[in-house]
């Protein structure tokens, strides 16, 4: 058995992609599912849909080769589902990452001085990105569910946890460190679930996953007639940043999707930031605990969508560079993209989003450099951020490099500005399926097929690096200027 079927169960469509002894993709198979907003700020996936789309793309995929040794999982984090024991059925839809539903109870725990603990526990803080008092809403609202929690009869999952559970028949109730991070419910200092934070959010521990390492034995399917064991599961930054190969102190990469999200290694070192990042887990190997800091931003590709799909300026994302290129230079425009409030470091719920710097001159090609020139406002926001709460990224082995993947990586223009904003060489790899390499380096690994941790980051290849070429007079205009419209933004 030679090749992986990596599962990537993201938050707007589910992949399968295979891949062969190399390491090299050999199939993808990629299904779109509903996305479902029953009130402004709230955001919901059929668990059924998801379910469906994960076996479909899983059959796609073993139809074309039934040479393989594992599977691995990666996912979409935070976003979460409860299911009765008995039966499997899910007693409310996932609710997303994205919801903002709890939020006034995450106001609650800031005024009674909770956050203090959750950050010092869990890394992160009271916001409902989190799967804790999503958990804890599911509880409350559906009828009878915190009754039947008590007596021990529902269960909650990441959906790395849930797709297992019905993969394996119910036979395994696990997860593994970085989904479990992400749920603040998980102490990442003590590698337990804390029974502190359970209570005062009214979760029976009895209703939580066993964690496990990312790469370890989660069980095995017959689903797809083959008895294929699952050995490999990280959430889906973590797995990029795993298939970035980021695995020295001080590497740092940033995958642009339809959010951004940037993760530096910092080792054994849990730092407690000061500046509004998150403390996760960027993988436990053999029992080992790396620990990162991670800046996570809302808006990067979705802004790009906003242009075609809000402003129709552009009829494809492809579109956007050569417009912004058309741009007239004399025209600074800032464009602040918090359409669902302000990620890291800011954390405003509130805020919405705005344009400042517009003169008779401002047209379509000015938003779309706006737009692309957001990305790299924000990323140099969580690098700000990052060099300040550990200043050993300062220096080190890694240089500052910032290693790229995601849809937005694939724009020229969006990473030359990224280079020259942040000051720092942007390095795009030539396999940009990080996350799912990831994912499948898990499971090869821990199969035997794949080479061990420092062979496998030998085989990180650079297609291009973006090198900065903006004056620092420059780069410090553009900045302030970003600076002082997030400063008019905030609510
Ligand atoms: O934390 C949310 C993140 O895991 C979602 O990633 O790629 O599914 O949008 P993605």
């Amino acid at each position: 058995m030679t090749h992986i079927l990596a599962i990537d169960q993201g938050t707007t469509s589910t992949r399968a992609i295979l891949f062969d002894d190399e390491m090299a993709v050999a199939h993808v198979a990629q299904q779109e599912f509903r996305q479902i907003y029953p009130q402004s700020g709230w955001v919901e996936h059929d668990v059924e849909d998801i379910w469906d789309s994960v076996v479909a793309v899983c059959r796609d995929v073993v139809a074309k080769s039934s040479d393989i040794a594992a599977i691995g999982i990666t996912n979409q984090r935070e976003t979460t589902i409860v299911w009765d024991r008995e039966t499997c059925k899910p007693i409310h839809n996932a609710i997303v990452w994205q919801d903002r539903r709890t939020s006034d109870f995450c106001e609650e725990l800031k005024a009674e001085g909770f956050e203090v603990e959750i950050t010092h526990r869990t890394g992160l803080l009271a916001d409902p990105y989190f799967s804790g008092t999503k958990v804890r809403y599911i509880l409350q609202t559906v009828e009878g569910a915190q009754d039947l929690a008590d007596a021990g009869k529902l269960v909650f999952g990441t959906v790395d946890s849930f797709l297992i559970w019905r993969l394996t028949g119910g036979k395994r109730h696990v997860t593994d460190a970085t989904n479990a991070a992400r749920t603040m419910l998980y102490n990442i200092r003590e590698g337990c679930w804390d029974a502190t934070i359970c209570k005062r959010l009214g979760i029976p521990m009895s209703m939580l996953p066993e964690v496990l390492d990312c790469a370890a034995d989660f069980g095995s399917t017959d689903m797809f007639g083959l008895t294929l064991p699952i050995l490999g599961v990280a959430g889906d930054q973590q797995a990029a940043t795993i298939g970035q190969a980021c695995f020295e102190p001080g590497m740092l990469k940033s995958t642009y999707g339809t959010g951004c999200f940037a993760l530096l290694n910092t080792g054994g070192d849990l730092v407690e930031s000061q500046n509004r990042l998150l403390g996760t887990i960027a993988y436990q190997l053999d029992g080992k605990t790396t620990y990162a800091l991670e800046g996570s931003i809302f808006i990067a590709g979705a802004v790009v969508q906003w242009l075609r799909d809000g402003l129709g300026i552009i009829a494809k994302a492809q579109d956007t560079h050569p417009l912004a290129e058309k741009a007239d230079p004399s025209v600074e425009l800032y464009l602040v993209p918090a359409f669902t409030g302000l990620g890291a470091p800011y954390w405003d719920a509130e805020a919405r989003g705005a344009i400042y710097g517009l003169t008779r001159n401002a047209g379509p090609a000015e938003f779309a450099r706006a737009a692309l020139e957001s990305v790299g406002f924000q990323t140099r926001d969580l690098l700000e951020a990052m060099h300040a709460d550990w200043p050993a990224s300062n220096d080190g082995g890694a240089e500052g490099i910032l290693r790229v993947d995601g849809g937005m990586s694939a724009s020229d223009w969006a990473m030359q500005f990224l280079a020259d904003i942040i000051g720092a060489p942007v390095d795009r790899p030539k396999v940009l399926e990080t996350t799912a390499l990831g994912a499948a380096w898990l499971a090869g690994m821990r199969a035997g097929i794949y080479p061990a941790q420092d062979e496998f980051a030998a085989t990180w290849a650079l297609e291009r690096q973006f090198t900065p070429a903006m004056s620092e007079v420059d780069k410090d205009r553009r900045y302030a200027g970003w600076k002082d419209a997030i400063r008019r933004t905030k609510s």
